[in-house]
């Protein structure tokens, strides 16, 4: 079998109480999702992108049979959400919550013995999955500690042994690589890639573009339950080819940065201040006509430019382009 998902309309919303005071609350709906149309291909490490509260982990939990969707239909492996789902926990492999997926006090061997046991892999079996896997996954040195004792990236080493346990078609990582230093990452990137080579399908969250940039075959980037760009990543970054992507970074007031967007030629603009200094973003119809002009607007409003240069167009200037967000700040000029 291989791994296959095919999504259509998929729709979630969730009823929340707002609290106003102590006694005062009222009902309020919450659009995770909204009509989200796509195909994962067998074969491909899909990337899925978007901002806190996009609805990322939303579409994975609906995938995996773990909340169930308000409409809208998917076939993951074949098998049709809502009717086999029995089916589609078998043929997946999931990676969810990360660490938090894990039993502390077990040792790392434990651990995979019980989540074994749970895909109801005989004793025999499940003993060689867990000497395999703690094999190549390189935790032999700690595979019988209490999970407790492990660093982050060797928790989540383990829970990522855990997704492969039943040698699923179908891999789901939601943020795998989430709160990992760099090394940890990389090599937790290398195994999803090694996975690829070995024919499996695999669903990657992220927030990072970057990391989307360098893993994926193709992407859907969603923004407020709604998919805004879905295509492979070079495909993507070609759509803005007829825009040129500026970028700025200094002391730039708010007044200069919401100026900036009346500059002609700019088309979106967005900005992330880190430490007190801005960078900001700019896309524009011609670099080279802008130019002048954004230094004139940014020197009127006491700006301190430390560097202005064009860059190459990345997966986060495709989201940029479509919302006047960056990914790390909600810096919408209204
Ligand atoms: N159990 C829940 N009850 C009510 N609202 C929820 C629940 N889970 C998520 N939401 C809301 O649904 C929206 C989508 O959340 P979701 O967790 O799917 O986003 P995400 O893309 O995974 O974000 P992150 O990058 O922060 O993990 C958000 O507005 C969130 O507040
Ligand atoms: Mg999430």
């Amino acid at each position: 079998m291989r791994g296959h998902v095919q999504i259509e309309g998929l729709t979630k919303y969730y009823d929340v109480k707002e609290r106003k005071g102590l006694f005062k609350s009222h009902k309020k709906q919450i659009v995770a999702l909204q009509e989200v149309s796509l195909e994962i291909k067998p074969g491909e490490i899909f990337g899925l992108l978007g901002p806190n509260g996009a609805g990322k982990t939303t579409l994975i939990k609906c995938l995996t049979t773990l909340l169930i969707p308000t409409h809208g239909t998917a076939h993951i492996n074949g098998y049709h959400l809502g009717k086999s789902d029995k089916q589609i926990r078998k043929s997946i492999g999931c990676m969810l919550m990360g660490e938090r997926g894990l039993y502390w006090k077990l040792t790392g061997r434990e651990n995979l013995l019980f989540f074994g046991a749970l895909y109801r892999l005989n004793a025999v079996e499940r003993e060689r999955r867990a000497e395999e896997l703690i094999t190549r996954l390189n935790l032999a040195g700690i595979a019988d500690r209490a999970v407790e004792t492990y660093s982050s990236g060797q928790k989540m080493k383990l829970a990522f042994a855990k997704a492969l346990l039943n040698d699923a078609p179908l891999l789901i990582l939601d943020e795998p690589t989430n709160a990992l230093d760099f090394p940890t990452a990389r090599e937790l990137q290398a195994l999803v890639r090694e996975m690829k080579r070995e024919g499996k399908t695999v669903i990657y969250t992220t927030h990072i573009m970057a990391e989307a940039e360098l893993l994926c075959e193709r992407v859907a980037i969603i923004d407020h339950g709604q998919v805004l760009a879905l295509g492979p990543v070079p495909e993507l970054k070609a759509s803005l080819q007829k825009e040129e992507i500026l970028e700025v970074e200094g002391l730039i007031p708010a007044e200069a940065v919401a100026a900036c967007r009346h500059v002609r030629g700019v088309t979106q603009t967005a900005s992330t201040v880190v430490e007190g200094e801005t960078r900001l973003t700019l896309v524009t119809e011609d670099a080279r006509t802008t130019l002048p002009h954004l230094i004139r607007i940014l020197t009127s409003h006491n700006t301190t430019i430390y560097q202005i240069k064009q860059k190459e167009t990345t997966l986060e200037d495709v989201f940029i382009a479509h919302t006047g967000r960056t990914l790390a700040e909600d810096t919408r000029i209204r």
